[in-house]
């Protein structure tokens, strides 16, 4: 007997709870990394950092690229490999551009800066802190010459600060 299939019934509406967020067919997808140490935001030096976690900054970045149609991809490891791995991926897995912050490997990880420099995408390096106003070892960004551009200084506003720059720049706002 040929199999029938059953109508799906109006009116109800399913919650599955952690269930993969919906694709916006077509939007912007940007890839926001964030590098060593970066997991203990809200407990770590909180004076120079801030008292937000990682978390709820990805929470606004989603906020915001959801209001404008764009989508975010938040990652954050505390290994340079697994930072390198993801950007050189990052425009077959279908990212239009790359958000990073390197923590302390913006300061010396030449892995980091040729795998920015092998991707087409367009990085924007993010710092919560002013590295230019702190020790002189973070004076040098070895990764800024790989990037568009640069937004620190202003805690987690400086992620979407960039985020905003960074799809004015791919939406041609
Ligand atoms: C940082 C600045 C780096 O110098 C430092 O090593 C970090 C965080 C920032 O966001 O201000 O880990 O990238």
């Amino acid at each position: 007997m040929a199999e029938t299939k059953r109508k799906p019934r109006g009116g109800t509406l399913s919650v599955v709870p952690n269930a993969p967020k919906p694709r916006l067919r077509g939007a912007v997808r940007v890839l926001v990394l964030s590098g060593p140490n970066l997991d203990r935001l809200g407990k770590r030096e909180p004076e120079i950092y801030g008292k937000a976690t990682l978390g709820e900054i990805h929470e606004q970045l989603e906020a915001l690229a959801s209001s404008r149609k764009a989508v975010v991809d938040c990652r954050q490891s505390n290994h340079e490999g697994a930072l390198i791995d993801w950007i050189g991926t990052a425009a077959e897995d279908g990212f239009s551009g790359v958000l990073l912050n390197p923590g302390a490997l913006t300061h010396y990880s030449y892995a980091l800066y040729d795998a920015l420099k092998g991707s087409p995408l367009p990085a924007v390096e993010v710092h919560l802190s002013n590295p230019d106003a702190r020790e002189a070892f973070r004076k040098n960004s070895v990764v800024a010459p790989a990037c568009v551009g640069r937004v620190a200084g202003f805690g987690g506003a400086s992620y979407t600060l960039a985020l905003t720059a960074l799809l004015d720049r791919l939406q041609g706002s």
